[in-house]
């Protein structure tokens, strides 16, 4: 019997082992065709300035592996106003340089604190991206939604970032646009991995799903099949704290490396997004109501349970999810929330309801915020040239 289980133990492992080498040659080879072999430098400067949402997850992204691969597939909704406008200037360099040269303005000043977020970026694309060592890069970029308001901007500001240096690209060799939209949300994924999702909209997926057509590590791709009614979503972001947040995504997601729950919670989250399809498809407001809110509330039990462990919700967080919970009670409107990785609490609507849900933002919800902010936005459809 020991001699059957030893067996058995060492085919499960060597299964895993052949599964994890058949996985990393079939990414290497999807890989290769973002690869700008062909793309030449040229003598003249190019400008360009593009436009990229920010987005909301409803099935989060939480763990990753190297070189920013997910651990479960994510979904989210692609917003529309709250942007990040980047403009890039592109001059050539006479020599090639070892590492890429660039400057960075944000609201029109100097960003040291962005430099190494940046250098590690350009130092994983350059592989992609072997002309950006000829040029040197100067970026200006800004957000349209309130500067440090705890809206994650990474999305919005890699995206942004990303469709500036695949404009250049297309100008050095030519691109079809599916090509364009697919490297865009590459590279942005390579910045931040939510960015991949920030491309296209409404709705994207990024992570390989059984259930989502085309899906990949290496990008994002759009979730087609969706009841009208997700078209016509609103997101408004109530503001409840405005500072630093004490832990960052990026150290968030190290520690679901040795979490007790991580392999659990990889397996629930594709199996929620799974059942999210579905109600996408038939437009199940109740169904997706408890989706989202289990999603989001999932999302923070991690962060809860880690080690060390650590809560980015607030009293005030709490007391809105309630007051959501109570209003929905009453009214029996399709009002929901989810959270991303702080305290503010974004709250999903479709805009039939609109106008009560506003006003019951007004009456009830922004006592909770910081100096009474929030941020109204819609579903959206992704970057766009300026
Ligand atoms: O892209 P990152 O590394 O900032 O991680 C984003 C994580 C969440 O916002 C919490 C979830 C998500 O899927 O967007």
């Amino acid at each position: 019997y020991r001699r059957q289980r030893q067996m058995c133990i060492r085919d499960r492992r060597y299964v895993l082992a052949l599964t994890t080498v058949i996985k990393h040659v079939y990414l290497w080879s999807m890989e290769k065709r973002f690869i700008s072999s062909n793309a030449q430098p040229q003598q003249d400067a190019y400008h360009t300035k593009w436009q990229a949402p920010s987005n909301i997850a409803l099935v989060k992204y939480w763990g990753k592996t190297l070189p920013q691969l997910p651990k479960n597939a994510s979904l989210s909704f692609t917003l529309s106003d709250a942007q990040t406008k980047t403009e890039v200037n592109f001059t050539p360099l006479g020599a090639p340089t070892k590492k890429v040269s660039f400057s960075i303005l944000f609201e029109g000043e100097e960003k040291p604190s962005f430099r190494p977020k940046l250098e590690a970026f350009f130092d994983l694309i350059t592989a992609y991206q072997p002309f950006l060592l000829h040029y040197d890069i100067a970026i200006s970029s800004h957000n349209t939604f309130p500067h440090s308001s705890g809206i994650a901007s990474s999305a919005s500001s890699m995206a942004a970032l990303a469709a500036c240096l695949v404009d250049l690209e297309s100008q050095l060799s030519p691109m079809d646009e599916k090509l364009k939209l697919e490297k865009t949300s590459f590279l942005a994924r390579l910045g931040s991995g939510s960015a991949s999702r920030s491309v296209q909209g409404p709705m994207m997926a990024w992570g390989t799903h059984p259930s989502v057509i085309a899906s990949s590590d290496l990008i994002a791709v759009t979730v087609n099949d969706i009841h009208p009614i997700f078209t016509t979503y609103c997101d408004t972001i109530l503001l409840v704290d405005k500072g630093q947040k004490q832990v960052s995504s990026t150290l968030g997601h190290k520690l679901m490396h040795n979490h007790p729950y991580a392999s659990q919670r990889f397996a629930q989250a594709n199996s929620q997004l799974a059942a999210l399809l579905s109600v996408l498809k038939s437009g199940n407001l109740d169904a997706f109501i408890s989706i989202v809110e289990k999603e989001a509330l999932d999302l923070h039990a991690m962060m809860m349970t880690s080690d060390p462990y650590f809560i980015l919700m607030q009293p005030n967080t709490l007391q809105i999810i309630n007051a959501v919970w109570q209003f929905r009670f009453e009214t029996k409107m399709p009002l929901c929330f989810t959270l991303d990785a702080g305290a503010n609490v974004h709250l999903l609507y479709p805009s039939n309801v609109a106008d009560k849900v506003k006003a019951f933002i007004a009456s009830d919800l922004l006592q909770f915020c910081q100096n009474r902010q929030c941020v109204h936005d819609v579903v959206g459809t992704g970057i766009k040239k300026c």
